[in-house]
């Protein structure tokens, strides 16, 4: 069995010593678990932080929240996958809602992201999912299958490399979560498109997220298909991080 993926995706949040104190606090209350991993997207600063403050922990991974597809250059600003690698990242989150929206990220642009992240030898978690106004208007699997789409001509032993983070931008931040089976839903389409695509979907893992609360995480990971999750504003408290974590596989 796959292990469940608990990713805390810690935003502008933690820099270098937030990120040292919140691991003093949340390690040594951490038991290494074979069926659960635990990843921490940081910011870039606070990278090689989190890495050097869990060499040794099993089945924790630290990971980048944004990557620039080139290796290097004239990009203010911008962090490049041999530098995330440097700082001890082995993954990435490509397209978050936050880039989309507000960074105004194209689906152009997260395929790049994509295929640089795999070139570099890390994890890309794709980040997918729909607004309010696609949801009400009942375009949520155009939406995704859309988004899922910068996955097209991926060879599939690279493609079996990919994770999936499905986060209706609706939900995200806002207190209000897609309800288990809902989120199961959109999972099981995202499944079937990985599949058409050409990769080993069921090896593949599709986490959810948006507005997860260690009173909800046993629920969303208890639904078939949903193979872990990514969490904001839940993951920045080391005591509502370890509950998430914590909690049992249903
Ligand atoms: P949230 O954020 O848990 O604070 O809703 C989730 C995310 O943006 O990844």
């Amino acid at each position: 069995m796959k292990p469940l993926i608990f990713a805390g995706n810690w935003k502008m949040h933690l820099g270098p010593a937030g990120a040292r104190g919140f691991l003093d606090r949340f390690l040594p209350h951490y038991r290494p678990a074979g069926d659960r991993e635990v990843w921490f997207f940081a910011p870039a600063v606070s990278a090689a932080t989190v890495a050097a403050a869990v060499t040794g922990v099993s089945g924790v991974r630290v990971g980048i929240q944004n990557v620039h597809w080139e290796p290097k250059g004239a990009f203010t600003g911008e962090t490049s996958v041999p530098m995330a690698v440097e700082a001890g990242a082995t993954a990435a989150l490509v397209g978050h809602s936050e880039r989309r929206h507000v960074f105004g990220e194209t689906d152009r642009e997260a395929g790049l992201k994509v295929q640089a992240v795999l070139a570099g030898g890390l994890v890309p978690l794709l980040c997918v999912g729909e607004t309010l106004a696609e949801r009400e208007g009942g375009r949520t699997l155009d939406v995704v299958r859309r988004q899922l789409g910068v996955l097209r001509g991926i060879p599939a032993a690279d493609l079996a490399q990919v994770g999936i983070a499905y986060e209706p931008v609706w939900a995200i931040g806002t207190g209000r979560n897609a309800t288990p089976e809902d989120a199961a839903q959109v999972h099981a389409a995202i499944r079937a498109q990985l599949a058409e695509l050409g990769g080993p979907a069921d090896a593949m893992s599709i986490l959810y997220g948006g507005s997860v609360k260690p009173e909800n995480a046993a629920a969303l990971v208890g639904e078939a298909g949903i193979d872990g999750l990514l969490v904001g504003g839940a993951s920045l408290d080391p005591e509502s991080w370890r509950a998430i974590v914590g909690g049992a596989r249903n």
